[in-house]
């Protein structure tokens, strides 16, 4: 069955979720993906969420703390300085879902320079094994600069390190969204 694209994203996540896995997810937003991702780490787990703006964050917290979870942390931040913020850790999954708050202001939206700066770190930071999963929306002005980009980002990889994957719909206009998957392999 062929899903609404947030419930088939968290279909191929559980392919990849284990008890006590560490998290990072670097766009927050209204929290959806992060109590997905906490509800199914475990208390053992350990889940790390950034955005760029405060609303976000706050939300994300309410919505987290009213589903029962504490395995969280959640911190107002610019995700193109992940290097800096975790510069000693490893994470067994990083997710981002590009584009903007749906219910705030479309102009604070992902760019190019901020997720091409994240995107590298997040290469360095993710373990042997483990998966950056990447939503990508064309269907705006700055999505579709972006999306542009990431292909040509993600294509030059290299095939060696990284396994990379696009799932997307064929018989969808061609600013649907599509999801990412990148793999480190060694
Ligand atoms: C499409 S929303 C994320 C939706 C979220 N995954 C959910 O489940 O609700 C994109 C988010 O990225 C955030 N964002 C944009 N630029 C950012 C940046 N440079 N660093 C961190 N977050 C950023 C926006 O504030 C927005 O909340």
């Amino acid at each position: 069955m062929i899903r609404q694209l947030t419930d088939f994203i968290h279909f191929i996540w559980s392919g990849y979720i284990f008890d006590g896995m560490r998290v990072l997810d670097a766009t927050v937003g209204n929290g959806q993906d992060a109590e997905f991702l906490c509800k199914n780490i475990g208390e053992k787990g350990s889940f790390d969420g950034i955005d760029i703006q405060s609303i976000a964050i706050d939300k994300t917290r309410v919505r987290l703390i009213e589903a029962g979870l504490s395995n969280f942390t959640l911190i107002c931040k610019d995700h193109s300085e992940i290097n800096y913020l975790y510069a000693s850790d490893t994470f067994d999954m990083i997710v981002y879902n590009l584009g903007y708050l749906p219910s705030e202001a479309k102009a604070i939206t992902t760019t190019v320079q901020k997720t091409e700066k994240s995107l590298n770190s997040a290469l360095q930071l993710i373990r042997v094994d483990g998966v950056i999963s990447v939503t990508v929306y064309p269907g705006h002005e700055e999505g579709r600069v972006e999306s542009d980009w990431i292909q040509k980002w993600s294509q030059n990889l290299n095939p060696k390190v990284f396994h990379v994957m696009k799932l997307s719909y064929l018989n969808q206009s061609e600013s649907s969204p599509y999801l990412l998957l990148i793999e480190r392999k060694k």
